[in-house]
């Protein structure tokens, strides 16, 4: 699908500003702060039903008391998204909803500059990126991840109780354990179709014989398993206030001819490696989920020597593509739209 147009009401800086797309590229030229990304991310929001970065009371603009983006598709099809600075409402296909539906939603490939410190970044952030990797991929695990990261925020809470007694965790845990098992699945699985790519996709970017692979770690084995380490920690949880066993440890290593690629993988290869990731998470989308997803590049061609930008433009000549880049002298009313390189 097509987006043909999003329009902004008090999203962030634009009070008010639309945006017509090409159906290939669109290029969105501004200084910085003029507000590109929140371009990206209003297109986002309409596609996904949520930012990529910010709760709504963040994104409206000061002073305001609601925010609107309207996104068109090609073929009419219109998702309107309101926020009244209490609560979000969704219009599509004439009907209204606090969620956006799942047959309205449309997957999305987002290429942000962090991105390209995924290898070296925190834990923290793999974990964010690989779940709203796979969370595209099935409903069923981005059920499971805001279920499970519910079940932890209660169970955290009641941790910071006088007079809990461990039986007062048990629902809690019942429900960490089964939808953490079902993360811990997903994640494995997901991974190894990754790596089933990986090499190759590498190969093709960085044009050398290099293996490349990704790593999943989890303490978690099994339901039963999960249950019996919750209830021994009880103490120790309590006496911390948080749960400290679980899926929201798990960790994403890149391996690089077979060594950890932290801290020994250099800038090109770290960068191959993340476009390769990119390229595979478009494949895994058209695949799985059938759909051509949308391409936001987010200020990534400035990161990128010539190389990878050819490649990046190769890869998703088939998708459309919205751009962000800093431009010193154009703000963004002279938005350009710029035809394929
Ligand atoms: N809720 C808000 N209300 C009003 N202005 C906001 C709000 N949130 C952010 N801004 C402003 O919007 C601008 C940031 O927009 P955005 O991040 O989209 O810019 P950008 O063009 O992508 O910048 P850069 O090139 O630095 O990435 C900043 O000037 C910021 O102060
Ligand atoms: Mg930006």
């Amino acid at each position: 699908m097509i987006v043909r147009s999003v329009k902004l009401t008090n999203f962030r800086s634009h009070e008010s500003f639309v945006l017509n797309c090409n159906p290939q590229t669109t290029t969105i030229i501004g200084e910085n702060g003029c507000g590109k990304t929140s371009v990206l991310e209003a297109v986002y929001e309409a596609m996904q039903g949520k930012s990529f970065r910010a709760v709504d009371r963040e994104i409206l603009r000061r002073g305001k008391d609601f925010y609107r983006v309207e996104l068109e598709y090609e073929d009419g099809r219109r998702v309107v998204v309101v926020f009244d600075g209490v609560k979000k409402e969704f219009l599509a296909e004439d009907k209204k909803s606090r969620r956006l539906p799942k047959k309205a939603r449309y997957p999305i490939v987002l290429f942000e500059p962090d991105d390209l410190h995924l290898v070296g970044s925190s834990p923290v952030s793999r974990r964010g990126y690989f779940d709203r990797f796979f969370g595209q991929l099935s409903e069923k695990y981005a059920m499971a991840l805001s279920r499970y990261n519910k079940a932890l925020r209660q169970r955290n809470e009641l941790l910071k109780e006088e007079n809990l007694r461990q039986e007062d965790l048990f629902s809690w845990d019942i429900l960490l354990t089964r939808y953490g098992v079902e993360l811990m699945e997903g994640r494995r699985s997901y991974v190894e179709k990754i790596n089933e790519r990986f090499t190759e996709v590498y190969r093709s970017i960085a044009e050398n014989d290099d293996e490349v692979a990704l790593d999943y770690y989890s303490e978690v084995k099994s339901e039963s398993e999960f249950l019996a380490r919750l209830e021994k920690d009880f103490e120790r949880d309590r006496l911390l206030g948080h749960t400290s066993y679980g899926v929201h440890h798990d960790n994403y290593e890149f391996i690089f001819n077979q060594v950890k690629a932290d801290g020994s993988a250099s800038r090109g290869e770290v960068r191959s490696s993340v476009l390769a990731l990119k390229f595979i998470e478009a494949e895994m989308i058209m695949e799985i989920i059938r759909k051509r997803p949308v391409v936001l590049l987010d200020d990534v061609f400035s990161e990128l020597d010539e190389i990878r930008q050819k490649c990046l433009v190769r890869n998703f000549q088939e998708n459309q593509v919205i751009l962000t880049s800093v431009g010193s002298k154009e703000d963004l009313t002279s938005c350009v739209v710029l035809k394929r390189m």
